[in-house]
């Protein structure tokens, strides 16, 4: 999209400890090497190791951020982390309504759009997923459910700096599978125009990422498509080697 930075964000889910950290620090002396193309680059690592990505990302060219986010800022949320303690590490993004977690953790666009909220009003980019289940798409629904999701989890504050929307089709996660280049363009395009209808003509510049088996071997031709503005990486970012070898299609 004309005028935006695309986005390279990897959502590391529920893997990496310690020793994954050097991977961190591979991707940010490649970017500060200038080896890594014109895209940003941003990592979500587990919680666990949020703290320790940050002391060595600080001052540096890549962006980090959460997997999820409380919709309370503080209190009794025993197991749960607020946008404002992300925020106090220094990240720039929460994840929020990733599949996995509207499928294991019932949240609802309800549920999503409480925490986009928060996350903005921490001062956080909300990236915020969409994206339809194999049945909804044989079911010829994938448009009609996406655009469900995105009025729904959308904050309506946002935009364009601080909303992100990531589409991810549930059956192209981790599978190897994904769409074709003109179904990705036909949901990317769907997308720009509800985010007009959201945020008028803001709308026009929020990145919209594509997330869902994405490899160094696909990712030109996946995020060469119009309306497609960067990636949410799953496995292949948990290698440097891959994430930036995906960033440099860029
Ligand atoms: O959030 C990224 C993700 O769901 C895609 O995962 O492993 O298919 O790249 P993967």
């Amino acid at each position: 999209t004309p005028g935006v930075r695309p986005l390279v964000a990897g959502n590391w889910k529920m893997n990496g400890l310690k020793a994954s950290l050097a991977e961190i620090e591979a991707m940010r002396k490649a970017v500060e090497a200038g080896e890594a193309g014109a895209a940003e680059l941003a990592v979500c690592p587990p919680f666990t190791l949020i703290a320790a990505a940050a002391a060595r990302l600080e001052g540096g060219p890549v962006t980090f951020g959460g997997q999820d986010c409380s919709p309370h800022a503080s209190g009794a949320y025993t197991g749960d982390t607020s946008a404002v303690m992300l925020k106090d590490l220094g990240a720039t993004y929460a994840i929020v309504g990733h599949s996995e977690r509207r499928t294991y953790h019932r949240e609802t666009d309800a549920d999503v759009r409480a925490k986009a909220e928060a996350a903005l009003k921490a001062g956080l980019v909300a990236i915020v997923c969409v994206g339809e289940t194999r049945a909804e798409r044989e079911a010829g629904e994938a448009i009609a459910i996406v655009s469900r999701q995105v009025r729904g989890s959308t904050p309506p504050d946002g935009a364009p700096d601080t909303v992100v929307v990531a589409y991810e089709p549930v059956w192209a996660i981790g599978t190897g599978l994904t769409p074709t280049a003109a179904d990705v363009a036909e949901v990317h395009k769907a997308i720009r125009a509800l985010l007009g209808e959201i945020y008028g003509a803001g709308g026009a510049t929020v990145r919209i990422l594509y997330g869902g088996s994405v490899k160094p071997a696909n990712a030109k031709e996946l995020l060469g498509i119009d309306n497609v503005d960067g990636a949410l990486v799953g496995g292949a970012s948990l290698k440097a080697s891959d994430f930036l070898a995906i960033a440099a299609a860029y």
